[in-house]
């Protein structure tokens, strides 16, 4: 297919948009890896379902996609076959806990922002064909700040930055929404602090952050909350369930419902912006600036 059809391919899937509904889309980033991004957005996807949320959970980190691991899944394809068009986005979607309806991830493909226009066309198409009516998309992205990172982030419309008490967490954080705000004009970031050791400690790194965002950079900060470390969440890992399923009692179970009630709060996008087919139009525009999509 020549770049021409696949645009021409991509107006047909969006005039194929069915979803009226707006969809909340949560992109989940930290800067730092391993500060717990992936158990937060599992975790809140799960806590969100079980709130009566329709809850759809991608797994954006392209370079080690691993909801599926931490959910004990064993999908037999992922998002490289819906972008190279051997499956749909439907046949790729597994079931998860509380009927979160999963996007799983690739592991070992060339990140986002290196999709050819045939690859753009085979992703909008894939989203725009989806026959889910959707509250909440919570997207995992990876750590880093990468293209692939930058761009999910761009086309959602909240984006939580996880911190914990490690200095480069902080600093890597600091320089992922310094990024964001200079480079791509996001202004507005969700800190959530996880693994904290005492129900201070959550509001102190957010001080400290803040901080440093109020002295250099043009960005509204909001407290999220926090989550506190947690051996049961651990020991969940270990049994690769979600811990408000696994123990649904433990200290950061009862915090990632509470969050969840928080986010079911948000206030919807007034805009049309907050359809989940322009979530990848925006990702898809953030990537390439000049894809257009032709009518
Ligand atoms: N609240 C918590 N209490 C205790 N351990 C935690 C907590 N949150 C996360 N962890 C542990 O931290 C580790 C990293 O978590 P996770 O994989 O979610 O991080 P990540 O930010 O997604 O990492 P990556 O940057 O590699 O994608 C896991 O082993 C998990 O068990
Ligand atoms: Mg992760």
């Amino acid at each position: 297919m020549s770049a021409s059809e696949a645009a021409i391919d991509q107006a047909e899937g969006l005039r194929r948009i069915v979803n009226p509904k707006p969809v909340k889309v949560i992109a989940v980033s930290s800067g730092k890896g391993g500060v717990g991004k992936t158990n937060v957005s599992a975790n809140l996807a799960v806590a969100l379902a079980k709130q009566d949320q329709e809850v759809m959970l991608l797994d954006a980190d392209m370079g080690l996609a691993n909801v599926d691991v931490l959910l004990g899944l064993n999908p037999a394809y992922d998002l490289s076959h819906v972008i190279n068009g051997e499956r749909t986005l439907e046949e790729v979607i597994v079931d998860g806990p509380s009927n979160v309806k999963i996007v799983p991830g690739s592991s070992g493909i060339s990140n986002m922002a290196n999709l050819t226009a045939v690859e753009h066309a085979g992703l909008i198409n894939a989203f725009s064909e989806l026959g889910h009516v959707i509250d909440v998309l919570v997207v995992d992205t990876g750590a880093g700040i990468s293209e692939s990172v930058i761009n999910f982030c761009c086309a959602s419309q909240e984006v939580v930055v996880v911190v914990c008490d490690e200095p480069a967490s902080i600093t890597d954080a600091y320089a992922f929404i310094k990024v964001m705000s200079r480079e791509h004009n996001i202004d507005r970031f969700q800190v959530l602090a996880n693994m904290a050791h005492t129900p201070r400690e959550g509001r102190e790194l957010f001080l400290k952050l803040s901080k440093a965002t109020d002295r250099f950079l043009d960005v509204m900060l909001t407290f999220m909350g926090s989550i506190p470390y947690d051996t049961q969440l651990r020991k969940a890992v270990q049994h690769q369930r979600a811990v408000v399923d696994a123990f649904p009692r433990s200290p950061s179970a009862q915090a990632l419902k509470r969050l969840a009630r928080q986010v079911i709060e948000w206030p919807e996008s007034s805009t049309s912006g907050g359809q989940l087919e322009f979530f990848v139009e925006r990702l898809i525009n953030s990537e390439t600036g000049s894809l257009e999509v032709v009518e």
